[in-house]
């Protein structure tokens, strides 16, 4: 059978922790693809990761061909079909943007030039570690010959929050909706959007006006109650967790790269903007996707109210001053 080769970065931590196994029981790939995963971790990192390796070995999993760990990128990503970029400098207290920025590029940068030079001819990348969109896009820059519709960001946790907060409101099942939307940044200032959405194929706001008491009520619970709880989910997690999402996040970068590989009619993902919406060009962007199983595309045509227009705005005006720091440091 042949195999496909899957890297993980940061694989010694929580979130590579919730990742490793569920990609070699075949939830990404399904049933039929045998897997070779290689973790890439820093020195400090890697017992961590032996020992995950350890329990891969003892889950005799029929899909794994074999596990290979290091801390050296060029050997990581040698022959990558997929690569899944968890691994990141976390802010720690007193930390500046501009420290975490560059902190973060320093990882970022050489990642991606180590995947110029030796990943497979039809890898495609996930980059879950934060700040995700910018560093998506330090390691697009570092990576020349690899398209840059090959990157993405994770916002497939923010999608599947807003979709479990909107089944929830209209007590309807996650299956029955479509077209939730996640635009801007992975971070407080994203919108996430329902503007386009349906439940049981009626417009979302509809049955939330239904629901709520009217339209203007239901205005107040998206603005008030959906739109900050989506965004600030990662910190309500934290606070009731006392640690940060991890089997979520694992189970939304698996969702994001099996839809991007197998196919879907709807989800959202940080993608290369060329200008869609008023994207700047060449930013990492949260819009919603398709995939036709050879790569997201972005939805086009989508109208978009003033409303959503100023949020989207706000959030890539964060993304636009992400960029300009990191050039500033001269790291871009
Ligand atoms: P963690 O701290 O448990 O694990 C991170 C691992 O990365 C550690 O084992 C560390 O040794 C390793 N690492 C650090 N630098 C590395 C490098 N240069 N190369 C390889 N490995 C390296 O953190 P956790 O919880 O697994 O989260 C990882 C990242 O994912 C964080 O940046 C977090 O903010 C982000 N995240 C993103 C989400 C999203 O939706 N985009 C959701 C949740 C977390």
């Amino acid at each position: 059978m042949d195999a496909t080769t899957i890297t993980v970065t940061g694989a010694g931590g929580q979130i590579g922790y919730a990742l490793l196994f569920r990609i070699a029981s075949g939830a990404l790939l399904g049933p039929d693809r045998s897997v070779r995963l290689r973790l890439l971790e820093i020195p400090q990192g890697l017992r961590s990761a032996e020992g995950a390796a350890l329990e891969l070995q003892d889950c005799a999993f029929p899909l794994l061909q074999s596990v290979d760990i290091t801390d050296d990128a060029r050997t990581a990503f040698d022959g990558a079909n997929l690569a899944l970029l968890v691994g990141a400098r976390p802010r720690t207290a007193g930390m500046e943007r501009a420290d975490l920025l560059a902190a973060n590029a320093g990882i970022f940068g050489p990642q991606g030039a180590a995947l110029n030079e030796v990943a497979a001819s039809d890898i495609r990348v996930v980059v879950v570690g934060n700040p995700a969109n910018t560093n998506a896009l330090i390691a697009a820059a570092s990576a020349p010959d690899i398209p840059g519709d090959r990157f993405a960001a994770l916002t497939r946790l923010d999608h599947d929050r807003a979709l479990a907060q909107l089944a929830q409101a209209t007590d309807a099942s996650v299956t029955d909706i479509r077209g939730i939307a996640i635009w801007g940044n992975h971070s407080a200032t994203q919108f996430p959007d329902v503007d386009h959405a349906t439940v049981a194929g009626r417009p979302a706001r509809e049955v939330l006006a239904e629901r709520l008491g009217g339209a203007e009520a239901a205005a107040t619970w998206l603005d008030d109650e959906f739109v900050p709880r989506v965004a600030k989910r990662g910190a309500e997690i934290i606070s009731v967790r006392g640690s940060s999402s991890a089997a979520s996040a694992a189970n939304a970068a698996i969702s994001h790269l099996r839809d991007s590989v197998a196919g879907t009619d709807g989800t959202s993902a940080a993608v290369l903007s060329r200008g869609e919406y008023g994207v700047p060009e060449g930013l990492y962007s949260s819009f919603p996707v398709t995939s036709d199983g050879s790569g997201y595309r972005i939805v086009e045509g989508l109208d978009l109210d003033d409303r959503a227009r100023s949020r989207i705005d706000a959030s890539v005006a964060e993304l636009v001053a992400e960029r300009d720091a990191v050039r500033e440091l001269g790291l871009l």
